[in-house]
């Protein structure tokens, strides 16, 4: 599907995978040009065998039907819905200014756009051209003078050599790769000490769950939504892992959302209920498993 796009306004076509850091083994330390204004490869991209046919489905969908999904994206996600999950995690990155970070399926870089404006250098990686392109513009736009560079990837094999990330970074990515794969990859490319975060949908909350099912056209076909244990999973083969559960009650609040000029009282609502779920969460154990986001903090 990728050799036939044709590249986008704002991306260039380069063909030079193997000189860029697309080539496996090599280090991010130099950064390039290239990298700067984007490096995306029109030809299939590497994927471990069993899992050629997938990556190349996800990256068909996220090109050409990804655009469906954009003002559902902005109702979920826009500021400050996600700040609770998003500012924490980073906080746990405990990087310093000028740090390399990778963010791991950037998709419209919204947290791309988060950790360059803590100060952070991104390495941003998403299997889609058409989503590096908008994650490079909302960067640029905003923040002229980011350090953030745009690579296209499969997360599941990416072209940087082991240890080359003290930190990475990783939103609703996990849920379309596979786990042991994505578990592996991560391990392979923090350095020892390193730390990584991923915050991922999971599979029960009852709205969410019924949204997903009257929107199949929303979502990719081999995408699946997380449960508790697929964290765990993914977590295991690290020294010290951390797991927390986000929003039971508040998705009620984006009903507000939705209304003409509720954008505030959604905010506080969403507030205050997201700090209820948190309380519910401390006290009731066996609710994390209906939350609609999980969080897992790692340590290799
Ligand atoms: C749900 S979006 C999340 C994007 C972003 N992290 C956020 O939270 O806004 C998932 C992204 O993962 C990308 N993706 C899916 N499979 C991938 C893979 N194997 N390698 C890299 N990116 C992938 C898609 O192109 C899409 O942009």
């Amino acid at each position: 599907m990728g050799q036939e796009r044709r590249p986008t306004a704002d991306s260039r076509p380069l063909q030079e995978q193997e000189q860029e850091p697309g080539a496996r083994g090599q280090g991010v330390g130099e950064e390039r040009s290239a990298l700067e204004s984007g490096t995306w490869n029109l030809t299939p991209l590497p994927a471990v065998g069993g899992r050629r046919a997938v990556i190349q489905a996800e990256l068909a969908w996220h090109e050409q039907e990804a655009h469906r999904r954009y003002s559902l994206d902005e109702l979920l996600y826009d500021p400050p819905a996600f700040d609770a999950v998003v500012g924490p995690a980073i906080d746990f990155l405990a990087a310093a200014p000028g740090e390399r970070v990778l963010d791991m399926g950037c998709g419209e870089g919204k947290e791309t756009y988060a950790l360059a404006e803590r100060g952070l250098t991104v390495i941003s990686t998403d299997l889609s051209h058409v989503q590096l392109a908008r994650a490079r513009e909302r960067v640029r736009d905003a923040l002229p003078d980011a350090r953030a560079h745009f690579v296209q990837a499969n997360a599941e094999e990416l072209p940087f050599a082991a240890g080359a990330f003290r930190v990475i970074y990783g939103k609703a990515i996990l849920h379309h790769l596979d786990l042991n794969l994505a578990a592996a990859e991560v391990d392979r490319l923090l350095t020892q000490g390193g730390r990584a975060t991923f915050a991922e949908p999971l599979a029960r909350h009852p709205i969410i769950v019924l949204g997903r099912r009257l929107t199949p056209r929303l979502r990719t076909r081999d995408e699946r939504p997380f449960g508790l244990a697929d964290m765990d999973r993914f977590a295991g083969r690290f020294a010290q892992r951390e797991t927390d559960a986000h929003f039971l009650l508040a998705p009620l609040a984006y009903f507000l959302r939705l209304l003409p000029g509720g954008e505030a009282l959604f905010r506080r609502a969403h507030e205050r209920l997201a700090q209820l779920d948190g309380r519910l969460f401390a006290q009731f154990d066996a609710l994390r498993a209906f939350a609609w986001y999980g969080v897992v903090r790692l340590r290799k």
